[in-house]
């Protein structure tokens, strides 16, 4: 696992930014993208560097990481609004260049895994932290070999998500499970802010914790974690 503390949250949203970006510049690339406030300014850098840039990202391939489940995808709190407002519509890709987790169908975790197999594997998955240790949307109690599935959403999160939504929050999503996660080539991982302190702490010190999913990801031989000072702010502390 490579940590690195960034000097402050523009440097740590610039180092995510640059290894998306040199990764996807690559012809054939297939990423997997997350969501959440995190990620917002990581996408905003990836459209600045692509428009200063030569970038071409065309031959890319891009599968998300999650979707909540019970909302037509055309909601704006949907994760795929979300990836079309932030990252496909700004760098004039085409929607044939992503998959997104069949959250309605019945059938749709067994799908998409075998979506990623016949796609060759996902070469760099970006992934945040949950204010409880989640990633996607794996809550704790998930285990190491979990596979995409439709996921219940603890009380917390569904608390911490219910801004997004006016009137129903969602209760259940879809999800890749830790297992599909792990058969990705390279991790990367970003966190920032003083909410995520407790789980950062918790993730450098305990391994194989289903309370806190995050720690499986320790077992990926190419993990890499970036922090803003305030997500880092608690590693050194016994406390
Ligand atoms: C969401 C997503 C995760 C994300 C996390 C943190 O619910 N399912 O993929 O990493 O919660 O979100 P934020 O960046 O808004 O703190």
């Amino acid at each position: 696992m490579r940590i690195v503390e960034a000097a402050s949250t523009t440097t740590a949203v610039e180092t995510v930014a640059t290894l998306l970006f040199d990764k996807m510049n690559r012809s054939s690339a297939v990423i997997g993208l997350a969501t959440g406030n995190t990620m917002i300014p990581v996408y905003a850098e990836l459209v600045r560097m692509a428009k200063e840039g030569d970038a071409n990202f065309q031959s890319c391939f891009f599968f998300m990481l999650d979707e909540y489940q019970g909302f037509p995808a055309d909601h704006p709190s949907t994760f795929k609004s979300y990836i079309e407002k932030h990252f496909l519509r700004p760098l004039g890709l085409k929607e044939s260049q992503f998959a997104f987790p069949p959250a309605q169908h019945t059938d749709g975790p067994r799908q998409y895994e075998e979506l990623l197999k016949e796609s060759g594997g996902i070469d760099l998955q970006l992934l945040g932290i949950g204010r409880n240790g989640h990633v996607g949307f794996n809550e704790p109690g998930s285990l190491a070999n979990s596979r995409t599935r439709i996921v219940h959403l603890t009380p917390e999160t569904i608390e911490a998500n219910k801004d997004q939504f006016q009137n129903v929050v969602p209760e259940k999503a879809i999800s890749m499970g830790i297992g599909t996660i792990l058969e990705a080539r390279e991790l990367l991982m970003l966190a920032t802010g003083k909410s995520k302190a407790d789980q950062i702490k918790f993730l450098l010190n305990h391994h194989d914790e289903p309370q806190c999913p995050a720690t499986f990801l320790k077992r990926h031989s190419h993990f890499t974690l970036v922090l803003d000072p305030d997500a880092s702010s608690r590693i050194n502390l016994n406390i």
